[in-house]
C-alpha cells in the first residue's frame, strides 16, 4: 500500500491532499477523544494497567490499544466537528453493516479452491466488466468464485441519484451474481472496513474455500499462475498469508502524507510486517481468524497495515512467496515471458488489462523460450541469464 497509494497520489492536486491531511488529523484527534470516553467508561481493565505507563497511550505489541486519563485531558478542545470519521476507526461489531446485495450461495458446493475479493468503487462497472472478461472469469478454472466489494455511494445530499445508483448496481448482481454490498460509505478512509466485509463473508458463506486472494481493482492478477502455485505441494493449507512483504516500516509522522499516522493512534515506531495490499493471498481459513481478530484491534485506515497488525496479535508471520517476482506493486513493463510467470502487477486501467490479457493468453505458450536467432550469436550476451534480460527487455 504504502508505494502503491503513493503511485496514485502523486496525480493528485497537492492543495487537495493537504487539506484531506488537515481534515483526517482534525478528525483522527475527535475520533481519539471519543474512543478514550468509551475506553474508560467500558473497559476499566484497561484503566488500572495505564495508571503505571509514562506515556498516556500505548499500543502493545498484541495490538490492544490502551488509554489513560491524561490523554484524555490533552486533546479535550480539539476539533469536534468531524463525527463522520468515527466510525471508520470504531471496533467493528459482529456484522455491524447490513448486507444490500449478498450471495450467500455462491460457494454451497464446498469445492471453492480460490476465492477472489475485489474491493471496488460501486460506480466502476467499467472495471468490474474487464475483471470478469480477465483475471476474475470464473472458467479460468473450477472453483473460481469472484465477489466484487463494495460499500454505497456518499449521496447524502441526493436521495434520488443513489436510487438510480443502486437499481443500475441491482441489475448488474441479477446479471453476474459476483457483487456483495454493505450500508457504509464507500471510501479510502473506509477500505479496512471493506476489506473486514470481505473476511467476513468468507468466513460465513464460504468457509471450506482453500485459499482467497485480495486484490484491488486496478490490478493484473495471473489466475492460473497464481492456482499453479498454490497446487504445490509445499505450500502450507492453513495458516498462510503471503504477498508482496512490507518489512520494517515505521509509522509516517509527517503530517501532510496521506500515510500519516498520529502517534496518539498509534504509538510504536514501527509496524509488523505486513503484505502490501494491492494483492495478498491466504488460507481460507485466515478469514475468520483475521476477522475475529479484528473484533479486538482498534481500527486503522490503512488496510493492509491494519491486516498486518491482525496478523501480528494471531502471532501468524506473512511468509515470503515463492520468489521474490511474484507479486508487484507497482507496474512491471509487459512481455507475455514476464507476465506468465507473476501473480500480481499494479496500475492498470481496464482497456489495458483486457489488452495485456488478451495478448497473454495467445503467447502465454510461446512464453520465454529462448531464442535461436541473434541473440545466441550476439557476442555480448555472456549468460543464459543475460539472454533472457535481452530478451525481457526487448519484450518478447
Ligand atoms: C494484550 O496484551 C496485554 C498485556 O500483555 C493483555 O493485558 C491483554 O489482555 C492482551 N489482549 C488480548 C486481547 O489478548
Ligand atoms: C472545526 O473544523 C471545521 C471544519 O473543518 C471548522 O469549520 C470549524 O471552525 C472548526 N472548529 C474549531 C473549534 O476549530
Ligand atoms: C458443505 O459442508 C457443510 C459443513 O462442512 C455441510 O453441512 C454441507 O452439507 C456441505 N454441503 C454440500 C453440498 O456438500
Ligand atoms: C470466460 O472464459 C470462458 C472460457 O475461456 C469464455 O468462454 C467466456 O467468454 C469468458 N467470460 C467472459 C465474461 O469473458
Ligand atoms: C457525505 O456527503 C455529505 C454532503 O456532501 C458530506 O457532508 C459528508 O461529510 C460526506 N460524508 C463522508 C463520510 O464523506
Ligand atoms: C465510513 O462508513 C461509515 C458508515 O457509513 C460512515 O459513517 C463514515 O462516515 C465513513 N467514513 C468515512 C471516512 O468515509
Amino acid at each position: 500500500m504504502q508505494c502503491r497509494r503513493r503511485h496514485c497520489y502523486a496525480r493528485i492536486a497537492g492543495l487537495l491532499a493537504f487539506l484531506g491531511c488537515v481534515v483526517l488529523i482534525l478528525s483522527v484527534q475527535h475520533i481519539w477523544l471519543t474512543r478514550l470516553k468509551s475506553h474508560v467508561t467500558t473497559e476499566p481493565t484497561f484503566k488500572k494497567e495505564a495508571e503505571t505507563l509514562p506515556s498516556p497511550t500505548r499500543f502493545l505489541a498484541n495490538g490492544t490499544l490502551i488509554s489513560t486519563q491524561p490523554a484524555l485531558r490533552s486533546i479535550t478542545g480539539s476539533n469536534r466537528s468531524l463525527a463522520k470519521e468515527e466510525n471508520a476507526e470504531s471496533i467493528l461489531k459482529v456484522e455491524p453493516y447490513k448486507y444490500i446485495l449478498n450471495e450467500p450461495d455462491k460457494c454451497r458446493n464446498n469445492e471453492t479452491f480460490l476465492v477472489l475479493l475485489i474491493p471496488v468503487e460501486p460506480h466502476n462497472s467499467e472495471a468490474r466488466n474487464a475483471i470478469r472478461q480477465t483475471w476474475g472469469n470464473e472458467s479460468i478454472a473450477e472453483g473460481i468464485v469472484r465477489i466484487f466489494l463494495m460499500g454505497v455511494k456518499n449521496t447524502t445530499r441526493d436521495f434520488g441519484m443513489r436510487e438510480l445508483q443502486q437499481r443500475s448496481l441491482r441489475a448488474e448482481s441479477l446479471q453476474h451474481r459476483d457483487m456483495i454490498q454493505q450500508d457504509y460509505i464507500d471510501s479510502y478512509y473506509n477500505l479496512t472496513i471493506k476489506t473486514l466485509m470481505g473476511m467476513h463473508w468468507v468466513s460465513r458463506y464460504c468457509p471450506n474455500a482453500k485459499y482467497v486472494i485480495k486484490a484491488d481493482s486496478d490490478m493484473f492478477v495471473n489466475t492460473e499462475y497464481l492456482i499453479e502455485k498454490l497446487l504445490k505441494a509445499n505450500i502450507p493449507r492453513e495458516m498462510y498469508f503471503t504477498g508482496y512483504l512490507m518489512r520494517g516500516y515505521k509509522p509516517n509522522r509527517n503530517k501532510d502524507s496521506k500515510w500519516y499516522m498520529p502517534p496518539e493512534l498509534y504509538p510504536s515506531g514501527s509496524y509488523p510486517t505486513f503484505c502490501s495490499g494491492t494483492g495478498y493471498v491466504f488460507s481460507g481459513d485466515m478469514a475468520k481468524r483475521i476477522y475475529t481478530t479484528s473484533l479486538s484491534i482498534h481500527r486503522l485506515h490503512l488496510e493492509d497495515v491494519y491486516v498486518g497488525l491482525c496478523l501480528s496479535k494471531l502471532n501468524i508471520e506473512p511468509m515470503l512467496p515463492p520468489n521474490e517476482f511474484l507479486f508487484n506493486h507497482w507496474k512491471v513493463s509487459y512481455s507475455s515471458c514476464k507476465y506468465s510467470q507473476l501473480i500480481t502487477s499494479h496500475e492498470f486501467r481496464p482497456s489495458e488489462l483486457l489488452r495485456y490479457w488478451q495478448h497473454l493468453q495467445k503467447n502465454k505458450g510461446r512464453a520465454c523460450k529462448m531464442p535461436k536467432g541473434p541473440i545466441n550469436k550476439n557476442a555480448n550476451v555472456e549468460t543464459l541469464h543475460q539472454a533472457k534480460a535481452v530478451l525481457r527487455s526487448k519484450g518478447k
